[in-house]
This record gives structure tokens, C-alpha cells and sequence, in this order.
């Protein structure tokens, strides 16, 4: 592997430039932030428990049809991927209620969202990640209306994929959030799906196994992202 010039050092991933114009390396820091970056931390092993779950569940996605930037992991804790143009968007799912619409919708926690909810939020910390609606989207020049629809019909769709294969180890996808980005013609699922952007619960309980362990103090956070990460690579 070559590993380039640092294109971008993020809050938990660094983007390096690969020998290939058209792929990147990403690095997967042992370092945890939460609320907007005034909560940080490093924890050792972080880094390999989320690249690794991340390679896996774009696996899974990738064998049900869903076009994602993943090639392939090149050591336990980076990852080569397609260099996307990505477009600052933070799409959700929602299955139950927690985090932020509880806070702002009058939901009581864990109230289940039948169909799932999709929120879209625009990706911009010096404007903490407003929410955004379709029109200014489209006003923005981020995506069209018809783009719009089929990358919510995207992220309907990797949530039916990873709600099942997660309910199979006996944990419950509360919510997730992922992001998109521009390939030539087409928009792939690019950035992570991991403990960090995702909510889950261990089954029948309320219990968090994801990053609100270490943004609200519940315990153990690599306890928890350590028990993720050995059930999924024990289902298989
Ligand atoms: N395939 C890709 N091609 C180009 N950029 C990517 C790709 N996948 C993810 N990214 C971007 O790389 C960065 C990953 O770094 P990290 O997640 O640590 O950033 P961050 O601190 O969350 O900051 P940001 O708010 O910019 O995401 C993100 O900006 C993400 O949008
Ligand atoms: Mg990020």
C-alpha cells in the first residue's frame, strides 16, 4: 500500500491520497469525540473495532446490492475506498426514538417508528448539522429531487439490511447515520457505518452498545464496541 498526502484529518479518520487518482486511504483513529467535538478522548483499540465492522457491514450492504465506495481492508485499521466527491449531507433512519428527536419532537424515548423515519441533516459543524429539507437541498445544487428520492430509498434500504442481520445477533438498530457521495455518474454509500454513527440496543433491553456509552457515561465504551464487533465477526 502507498499511503499519500494527507487530504483531510477528521475527528476520527485521516484521508490519505493513494497511488491511484481515483481511491483513498482511510485510517481509523483510536479517537472518540462526541457532542460537536467538546467531548475527546483516545481509547486504545477504537480504531480497529470500527474499520473492522465498517468492512463487514459494507460487505453485507455490497451483497444485497448496495453500491458502496469499500475495496478493501489494507491493515486492521485502514481501509481502501473510492474517492468520492461527497455531498454534505447526513442522512438518518430512525426505527425507535432517541438521541435529538427526542430532544426536539415530543417522542418519548424508544417509541418505534413504523414506517422508519429518514431525516437529512446538512453537514456543517460551525453550523452544528442544521436539519435540512428536500427544496433546500435542491436550492443548494446538492442533489436533484429524483436523486433525493433514490438516495432515501437507499437508506431504506440499508436499514432493512442491517436491521435483520443485527437483530440475528441479538442486538436492535435504533437509528444510524451515514453519508453519500459522487462517483463519475453514480452516488455511492461512502464514509462509515459503525458504533459511532449507528444506536444500537442490546435486544429487549434499552441498553446502549454504541457511542452514547461514552457521550452519556454508561459505562465501558470499548467493553461495548469490543461485544459489537466479536458478535458480528462470530455470526459468520
Ligand atoms: N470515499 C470517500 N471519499 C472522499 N471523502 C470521504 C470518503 N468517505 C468519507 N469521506 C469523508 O472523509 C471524512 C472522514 O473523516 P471523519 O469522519 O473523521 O471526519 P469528521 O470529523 O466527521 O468531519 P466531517 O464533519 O468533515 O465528517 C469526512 O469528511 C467524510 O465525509
Ligand atoms: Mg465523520
Amino acid at each position: 500500500m502507498t499511503q499519500g498526502e494527507i487530504l483531510y484529518s477528521g475527528k476520527a479518520k485521516t484521508i490519505c491520497l493513494s497511488e491511484k487518482p481515483d481511491e483513498l486511504i482511510v485510517s481509523f483513529r483510536d479517537d472518540i469525540t462526541a457532542f460537536d467535538g467538546g467531548k475527546k478522548d483516545q481509547l486504545q483499540g477504537k480504531g480497529a473495532s470500527n474499520a473492522g465492522v465498517s468492512a463487514f457491514l459494507f460487505g453485507i450492504l455490497e451483497e444485497s446490492g448496495v453500491q458502496t465506495h469499500f475495496i478493501r481492508m489494507e491493515d486492521p485499521v485502514t481501509m481502501r475506498v473510492k474517492k468520492l466527491s461527497m455531498i454534505p449531507l447526513e442522512v438518518i433512519v430512525r426505527n425507535r426514538a432517541a438521541g435529538s428527536i427526542v430532544r426536539n419532537y415530543p417522542f418519548t424515548e424508544g417509541h418505534y417508528f413504523d414506517p422508519p423515519v429518514v431525516v437529512t441533516d446538512y453537514k456543517d459543524d460551525t453550523r452544528h448539522d442544521p436539519m435540512i429539507n428536500d427544496d433546500i437541498i435542491v436550492a443548494l445544487g446538492l442533489l436533484t429531487h429524483e436523486e433525493i428520492a433514490r438516495v432515501k430509498a437507499s437508506a431504506l434500504k440499508v436499514n432493512l439490511v442491517l436491521k435483520a442481520f443485527f437483530d440475528g445477533i441479538g442486538l436492535e438498530l435504533v437509528d444510524f447515520k451515514i453519508e453519500y457521495g459522487r462517483y463519475g455518474n453514480t452516488i455511492l454509500l461512502g464514509d462509515e457505518i459503525s458504533m459511532d454513527s449507528m444506536r444500537l440496543w442490546e435486544k429487549g433491553t434499552m441498553k446502549s452498545m454504541d457511542k452514547d456509552v461514552y457521550r452519556f457515561e454508561k459505562g465501558d465504551v470499548m467493553e461495548a464496541y469490543r461485544t459489537v464487533s466479536a458478535r458480528i465477526f462470530g455470526s459468520r
